[in-house]
């Protein structure tokens, strides 16, 4: 169980932070949840505590580092405390390099990379001076291999799978501070609505025709990282769909 322990999850507001709120909360967590869209995160707020769990909602944008800021000292303010950082923010707007989309490059790097950091960095101080504390980074199997269309994106999930092991290496034995770094394939979430390029339309329609994995199959993996023995340092989870391939 997780009584007593806070958790702020970042990109709460749909897909697997808000399964993982959920989940997180009713394994007695106190949750604090940062994203954009704040009337989504106030009705999981509102499901949460309709079975008496404990979560609190705040507009977080994660490119922000004043927002990143506030978000960790809203769950400070609250509950006195962070134990579990959830850098879960992120977005997919797959392309092709050809089709020269760089602004949208320019968003992957500011939220899924630029994001975690910024929380990483909200957090640090108060993990160290608690002197224990849980990162968990949601990267994806993107970060372990590249496909065509999503060498951007899959260069923003390398790059958090390097963070999330140069983190590990600084701060888990020297500082008590545990990494998580979760590596999902296909998901059903929101995630691939960002995708505008319409050389793209192909991969929409074969990720559609397979079975892929829920949000609470995420959701169950973070939960058992971070309720593991305190001696247990989770490093890495990847996760596919049984019919995914690659
Ligand atoms: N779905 C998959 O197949 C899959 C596979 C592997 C890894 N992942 C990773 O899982 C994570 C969650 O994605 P998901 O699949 O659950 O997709 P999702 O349903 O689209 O959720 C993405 C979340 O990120 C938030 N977000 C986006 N930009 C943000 C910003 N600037 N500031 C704060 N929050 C922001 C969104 O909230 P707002 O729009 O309200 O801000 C939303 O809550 C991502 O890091 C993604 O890369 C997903």
């Amino acid at each position: 169980m997780l009584s007593g322990r806070v958790v702020v999850i970042t990109g709460a507001s749909s897909g697997i932070g808000a399964a993982t709120a959920s989940v997180l909360a009713t394994a007695g967590a106190k949750v604090v949840m940062g994203a954009r869209r704040e009337d989504r995160l106030h009705a999981i707020q509102d499901e949460i505590a309709a079975r008496s769990g404990e979560a609190l909602a705040m507009r977080c944008d994660v490119t922000v580092r004043d927002d990143c800021e506030a978000l960790l000292q809203a769950g400070i303010d609250r509950w006195g405390r962070v134990d579990i950082l959830i850098n879960n923010a992120g977005i997919m707007p797959l392309s092709f390099v050809k089709n020269l989309r760089v602004d949208e490059w320019e968003r992957m790097i500011d939220v899924n990379i630029k994001g975690v950091l910024f929380c990483t960095a909200a957090a640090l101080p108060h993990l160290l001076a608690q002197e224990t504390g849980h990162i968990v980074n949601i990267s994806s199997i993107a970060g372990k291999r590249v496909i065509p269309s999503g060498s951007v994106y899959c260069a923003t999930k390398f790059a958090v799978n390097a963070f999330s092991d140069a983190l590990r290496l600084e701060l888990s034995a020297r500082k008590n501070i545990r990494v998580t770094c979760i590596q999902p394939g296909i998901v059903a979430t929101e995630l691939t609505d960002a995708i505008t390029d319409p050389d793209l339309a192909s991969f929409q329609k074969h990720i559609k025709g397979i079975e892929a994995l829920q949000a609470e199959d995420i959701a169950s993996a973070i939960l058992y990282a971070v309720q593991a023995p305190a001696h247990v340092n989770v490093n890495e989870i990847v996760l596919r769909p049984t019919q995914q391939e690659q």
